[in-house]
């Protein structure tokens, strides 16, 4: 008998679950038939979240109402703002939703070579409950709208995006070489702003995103928004703790701070939307890959580094920015390998890399609410790599060639797995 307590039932069975790791695989191909009920079906799915927020938040709203009144009543007193202030925070909850519902409003026929047809699950316009997962995914896209299209984003775009463009056009002077014929892609491009800002340099470039929140928006915000801060959102509703005032709940901002439809009228910008590990399989394509914020997205960041390896031209670059917080790290029945920035560079090198600039610390926030009593700051890894013109890494023989689909801006198309 071993040493110590005996293990309780409960024990034995978390042991139990502890030894079945996830398994690492590449993700389960089913038939087309069954791949495209389920892409429909996760499509009508987002869509219902974006319906559905005005009741979930109203829900918060409410409860915090059920709260206050069951307070004594000469302590209710003290606050006689308090219960205004909840009616203050229904009316940016509606306006929320009045935006949202703009967004999902034309995305039925946003990919240019898929249609979805209509939603089974619900019945007509009915809103059905929406997970929590869903509901949090949603409230980060709409704080995304700050960093990615709001003046209050500024700083923080300054930060994050400028140094890669700064890299860019280092790499690729535009008084020396035609930048309409340099490929840049931006993988995880979240609601766009750094695809766009490359391309608004005369860049050709492709936005890549899996996730629908944020194609959606991206959608919208890209082809469906012209006038510069013409619409409004409230993003910092959803924060009832470390709030300094009540009105920095309520804060608006205003979007798009730029015109996104002032591209050079030539340019060539494109957005995908899919895995990006699932896309991009064609070896030899791109000029210059810049991540942001992307490369902790992956269960294996070594797979990430290999696709990148191999879809970059000879002689091209990666530009890498942001911190590598996990994304699968807490996540049940996901399979996550967490590498220290240490190990990544080791295998960035093994893999034949060229390092060629290296910034170990860059501080920058994400989506930060500036008004808040916490605030986080990453202290992110910069670095510029090339891939050389020989290669003697023996992973990179080339293998067959996979298909990659474009589409130029308006539109985007719908790729691979959403
Ligand atoms: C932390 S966000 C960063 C967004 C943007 N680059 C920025 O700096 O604001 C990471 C983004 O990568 C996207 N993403 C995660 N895994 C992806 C994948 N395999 N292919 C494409 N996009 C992915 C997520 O949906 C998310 O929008």
């Amino acid at each position: 008998m071993a040493d110590g307590p005996e293990k309780c039932r409960e024990e034995e069975e978390e042991e139990e679950k502890e030894t079945e790791y996830p398994v690492y695989r590449k993700r389960i191909k089913h038939s087309a038939e069954v791949e495209e009920r389920l892409e429909r079906e996760h499509f009508w799915k987002i869509i219902n979240a974006f319906r559905y927020y005005r009741i979930h938040v109203q829900e918060r709203v409410n409860r915090t109402e059920r709260q206050f009144r069951s307070l004594p009543d000469d302590q209710q007193k003290l606050l006689p703002n308090f219960l205004p202030h909840l009616d203050k925070l229904r009316k940016c909850i509606d306006h929320n939703q009045q935006i949202l519902q703009a967004i999902v409003s034309d995305c039925i026929h946003m990919f240019e070579n898929k249609e979805y047809g209509e939603d089974k699950k619900g019945s007509g316009e009915r809103i059905r409950p929406a997970s929590t997962f869903d509901m949090d995914k949603l409230k980060s896209t709409i704080k995304q709208f700050v960093r990615d299209w709001s003046e209050t984003g500024k700083m923080e775009r300054e930060a994050c995006y400028q140094p890669i463009i700064n890299e860019v056009l280092r790499n690729f002077p535009r008084d020396q070489c035609d930048p309409s014929k340099v490929n840049v892609l931006v993988p995880g491009a979240g609601l766009g702003r750094l695809a766009w800002e490359i391309a608004n340099l005369g860049y050709a470039c492709q936005g890549n995103e899996w996730s629908l929140f944020m194609l959606f928006s991206s959608n919208f915000v890209l082809n469906r928004c012209s006038q510069v801060n013409g619409l409004t959102l409230y993003p910092w509703i959803h924060q009832f703790s470390n709030n300094k005032s009540p009105a920095d709940q309520i804060r608006p901002v205003r979007f798009p701070d730029v015109n996104p439809h002032s591209l050079p009228p030539s340019v060539n910008f494109s957005m995908t939307a899919g895995d990006f590990q699932e896309i991009y399989t064609e070896f030899d394509t791109w000029d210059c890959i810049a991540t942001c914020f992307f490369i902790d997205t992956a269960h294996n960041v070594i797979d990430y580094i290999e696709t990148i390896w191999n879809i970059l031209k000879p002689g091209g670059i990666w530009i890498n920015l942001g911190p590598l917080l996990y994304h699968f790290e807490n996540m049940a029945n996901e399979f996550s390998i967490e590498l220290s920035y240490e190990e990544i560079r080791s295998i960035i090198l093994q893999y034949g890399f060229h390092l060629e600039l290296e910034r170990a610390s860059v501080p920058s926030t994400y989506t930060e609410n500036e008004h808040s009593m916490l605030r986080y700051l990453y202290d992110c890894v910069f670095f510029v790599v090339r891939k050389p013109q020989q290669q003697s890494f023996p992973n990179c023989a080339a293998k067959e060639n996979g298909t990659e689909k474009r589409a130029a801006l308006p539109e985007m198309e719908r790729n691979g797995k959403t």
